[in-house]
């Protein structure tokens, strides 16, 4: 029987991304007077942990689903219960989820089989290739199929909604809360920041900075190490003028693969994956920012800072639009053309360097918050 505007609304993070974006959405709830119930997944554990730390997150649950080198199926299996159990548990009104990850996927589904409300924020990104981004494109799809509501960052993600007959009404173009968490972060949180032994060092360094990050699986194999062939070939071209900085995700196809190619390579640091505010830092001193996350190409948008997206298909190009960023093939000759290019040509990295509000204005969370209150009635 559904609850229709009643109870409780409650957030679901389950990896890092999510934890990030979702963060100003609580946010904002409890500064309207209603705070969220947190429910965390744990398809992430140790890079989720320093997150919620950093940012001051308390979760009402943990699942702990994440076993190391989970499979879909079986993540999706264990989510899928342990999500309908807490649900019956708990008895939510709506349930939040974000994005495209497995968790949100099944906890979306798990909702609608419970008769909760789904809310979805960062809804309707398509490459409109359902192999790429792998499962994440199918993963967003499923949820805008059961979704209640759907919170759309950019006016093509409403737009790619509607085309798909999702009710005009229940689509709200909110912006992008990656932003609000970014800017919340930069302005009141950094200030405050001791110094870590880790990032100190290259934050001093005079040499420009590149920050990297891969980790989707649709570049597992070969991707992976052609990302790696044109990071060494970068660092040999710019010995002395560069520190490429790569904070190495922990799954077990990425983390050994990219160490066994780059480790020892003079000018590139490999570190663990750093906490949120650690990460923030670097990333506003970076020259140059080469990535396939979704999560930081927007960042570096916002910031105004020039990324190659070392992907080949994109669910959100309003950053290369804009001019800050731009899709490189996942290719050793064409990543280190693209990076050797904007590090070498001062005139070419500054039309790039220019900030864009594509993807928000840093005010998403209160437009969300103002629709799931309006929502409870
Ligand atoms: C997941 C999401 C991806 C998102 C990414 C953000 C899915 C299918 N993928 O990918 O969309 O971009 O998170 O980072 O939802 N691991 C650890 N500790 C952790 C996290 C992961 O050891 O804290 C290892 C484990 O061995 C785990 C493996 O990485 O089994 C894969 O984790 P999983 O969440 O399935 O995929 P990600 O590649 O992290
Ligand atoms: N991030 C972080 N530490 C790192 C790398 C990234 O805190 O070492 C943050 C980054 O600021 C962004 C988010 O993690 O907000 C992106 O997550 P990820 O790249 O794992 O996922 P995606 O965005 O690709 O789904």
């Amino acid at each position: 029987m559904r609850r229709e505007g009643a109870g409780e609304v409650a957030v679901l993070i389950g990896t890092r991304p999510e934890a990030v974006k979702l963060m100003p959405v609580v946010r904002a709830l409890e500064e309207a007077g209603a705070p969220p119930a947190v429910y965390v997944t744990g398809q992430h554990r140790e890079l989720l942990a320093p997150i919620l730390a950093d940012l001051a997150l308390v979760p009402a649950e943990d699942l702990g689903v994440m076993q190391p080198n989970q499979a879909l199926g079986d993540l999706s299996a264990r989510l899928l219960v342990a999500v309908q159990e807490l649900l019956r548990r708990r008895r939510p009104g709506t349930l939040v989820v974000q994005g495209d990850t497995t968790s949100a996927a099944m906890g979306a589904l798990a909702a609608f089989y419970e008769d909760v409300r789904v809310a979805h924020v960062e809804a309707g990104l398509r490459t409109g290739n359902r192999r790429n981004p792998f499962p994440e494109e199918m993963n967003r799809r499923l949820v805008a199929c059961v979704a209640d509501l759907h919170f759309a960052p950019t006016a093509r993600a409403r737009d790619n909604l509607l085309s798909e007959n999702v009710p005009a009404a229940t689509v709200h173009l909110v912006g992008n809360t990656v932003v609000d968490a970014l800017f919340h972060a930069r302005d009141r949180l950094l200030p405050g920041l001791a110094p870590d032994p880790v990032t100190e060092p290259l934050l001093r360094s005079p040499r420009a900075l590149v920050l990297v990050t891969a980790h989707r699986r649709e570049s597992f194999g070969p991707d992976l190490l052609a990302i790696a062939a044109g990071l060494k070939r970068l660092a040999e071209a710019f010995a002395g003028r560069v520190e490429i900085v790569y904070p190495v995700h922990l799954n077990p196809s990425v983390d050994p693969v990219m160490r066994a190619a780059l480790a020892g390579v003079a000018g590139v640091h490999l570190t663990p994956p750093l906490p949120y505010l650690r990460f923030l830092q670097l990333l506003l001193r970076a020259r140059l920012v080469i990535t396939d996350s979704g999560g930081v190409q927007e960042e570096a948008s916002a910031l105004g800072i020039p990324f190659l997206c070392a992907r080949r298909a994109s669910e959100r190009l309003e950053a290369v639009e804009a001019g800050v960023g731009e899709m490189v093939a996942p290719e050793a000759d064409a990543l280190f053309s693209a990076a050797a290019g904007l590090l070498g040509d001062e005139a070419a990295h500054a039309r790039r360097a220019r900030p864009t509000k594509a993807f928000g204005d840093g005010h998403a969370a209160e437009r969300i918050a103002r629709v799931l209150l309006g929502m409870r009635g």
